[in-house]
């Protein structure tokens, strides 16, 4: 760990700055098809970290997911009803048998009491002897998870184990369809399950009191890079590029039906095309009097989703700023995981030519701004070919429709952030951003074997 925290010093670090920072933690990321757990926004490919949990340490694989509280693992394997699509491995589980660090938590317990907005029912109590609060778990594409409360040793890296409360599920039901197959094959297993890292209290980032965290998403199917704790760019030895420009976490004072409050909210203050920004009204891109329309980061969905009237102008401006390199598919009825409708055809090799030309897209925050440009805006859509022998491809603009997904907020999703050092500042109540090369840090972890 001291020689990969050295060579991540020497690519990242700002080394000059002193100060007796805590401890940061840097852990491989990988980007990787995940079939099997939450599927949020029926999305193939998550972000993912190793875990050991338990005694002795069971290593399990994570999606790290920014937008989620409670952490869940699939538990007990022989009673997990595992539903995998064909071309996805299948998913380890936690023995829970196994451990014996782990403790269900109780029904008269303080935890048992909690009522999270992964909860759309509060927990219920298992019959004597066991006495188990039993959870639900629910998403936002009708995917669910049924368990138990439970608490563990949870070990990172190689830090001292931190006890955990978490959810062990032993069923769960996925949202199926929404077409796509897994195109990433980058690791052999699938996660095992999830780690809630938003700002609820039962979040993972809450209960290890972690008060900064920072990760950078190589592009393709490469590792990337995630570093909890430490003291702020560059201090301690956290790495950090030296300019994150920073947007401030947007607070609420009052509970409103429609905006999640421990969610990394920040404020969308327009969008650009090129340098154009699209005449979006100010109203249209921050939440209403019902909290609809916030902005979050989420690392737990794939792609970015903009309100209708956002996503609009956005589709319209792309389209005709792009039609003398891209090919517009022209089939009305063709919507890509049910909210991506401005689609392209085109052989693989004129498209990458194309998209080194493309304009790129920005969405501007107060104080920073989340850039796309290239090959990021583009998704080829897996299994779809068209023309003569099937010559050409189809692609879809990275951004979605959240009212076609039956959202109600804005969504900045990781694939957007690949190639960004992304840091969530809590201590500060602000979110980092700046471009990265992520690659270059995950070859200096040598975690490519
Ligand atoms: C868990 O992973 C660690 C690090 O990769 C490895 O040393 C260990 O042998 C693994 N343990 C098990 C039980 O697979
Ligand atoms: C999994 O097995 C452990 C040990 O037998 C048990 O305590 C726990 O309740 C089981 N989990 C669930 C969710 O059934
Ligand atoms: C879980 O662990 C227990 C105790 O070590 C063992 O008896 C059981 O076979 C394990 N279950 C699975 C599915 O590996
Ligand atoms: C994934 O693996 C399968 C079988 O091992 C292979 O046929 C397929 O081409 C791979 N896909 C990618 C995207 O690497
Ligand atoms: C998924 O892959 C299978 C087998 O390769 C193929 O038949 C199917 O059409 C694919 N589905 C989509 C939605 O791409």
């Amino acid at each position: 760990m001291q020689r990969i925290l050295l060579l991540c010093l020497a690519l990242l670090a700002d080394a000059a700055a002193a100060g007796d920072g805590g401890r940061a933690l840097l852990l491989p990321l990988r980007v990787q098809a995940a079939p099997a757990n939450k599927l949020r926004f029926r999305h193939d490919v998550s972000l993912t970290v190793s875990v050991a949990v338990g005694t002795p340490p069971q290593n399990v694989t994570m999606v790290l997911d920014t937008g989620s509280e409670l952490s869940w693992l699939l538990c007990n394997a022989s009673t997990v009803p595992v539903r995998v699509r064909s071309p996805a491995p299948a998913a380890a589980t936690f023995n829970a048998s196994a451990s014996s660090t782990y403790a269900a938590a109780r029904c008269a317990s303080p935890e048992c009491q909690w009522r999270g907005r992964d909860l759309p029912v509060p927990p219920s109590c298992a019959a004597p002897p066991s006495n188990s609060c039993r959870i639900s778990l629910s998403y936002a594409d009708a995917s669910s998870a049924d368990g138990v409360l439970a608490a563990d040793t949870f070990l990172l890296g190689r830090t001292p184990p931190v006890p955990a409360l978490f959810g062990c599920v032993t069923s769960y039901y996925s949202a199926s369809g929404g077409g796509g197959n897994a195109t990433t094959n980058s690791s052999s297993e699938a996660a095992t399950g999830l780690l809630g890292m938003n700002r609820g209290t039962l979040s993972f980032v809450t209960q290890t009191s972690t008060r900064r965290f920072a990760y950078c998403i190589a592009p393709g199917d490469g590792p990337g890079l995630l570093v909890l704790g430490g003291e702020g760019a560059g201090a301690g030895n956290a790495p950090a590029p030296p300019s994150l420009n920073y947007t401030p976490l947007v607070e609420i004072s009052q509970p409103l039906p429609y905006f999640d409050r421990v969610a990394y909210s920040v404020a969308l203050e327009g969008i650009r095309v090129g340098a154009a920004l699209l005449p979006i009204p100010k109203s249209v891109l921050a939440p209403d009097h019902t909290g609809a329309g916030q902005t979050m980061v989420d690392s737990g969905t794939q792609f970015t989703f903009l309100l209708a009237d956002a996503y609009a102008a956005l589709k319209a401006e792309f389209l005709d700023r792009t039609r003398e390199i891209l090919p517009p598919l022209g089939e009305p009825g063709f919507v890509f995981q049910g909210a991506f409708d401005a689609c392209f055809r085109g052989p693989e090799a004129r498209v990458a030519a194309a998209s080194r030309r493309l304009p790129e897209v920005g969405l501007v925050l107060r104080g920073a701004e989340v850039a796309v440009a290239g090959e990021k805006l583009l998704y080829r859509v897996p299994g779809e070919r068209r023309g003569v022998g099937g010559a050409e491809a189809v692609w879809c603009l990275t951004f979605g429709n959240s009212d076609m997904a039956g959202m109600s907020a804005y969504v900045i999703g990781h694939h957007h952030q690949q190639n960004v050092w992304v840091e969530y500042d809590l201590q500060n109540g602000r979110v980092g951003f700046a471009p990265a090369r992520c690659d270059l840090a995950t070859q200096r972890l040598g975690s490519r074997a």
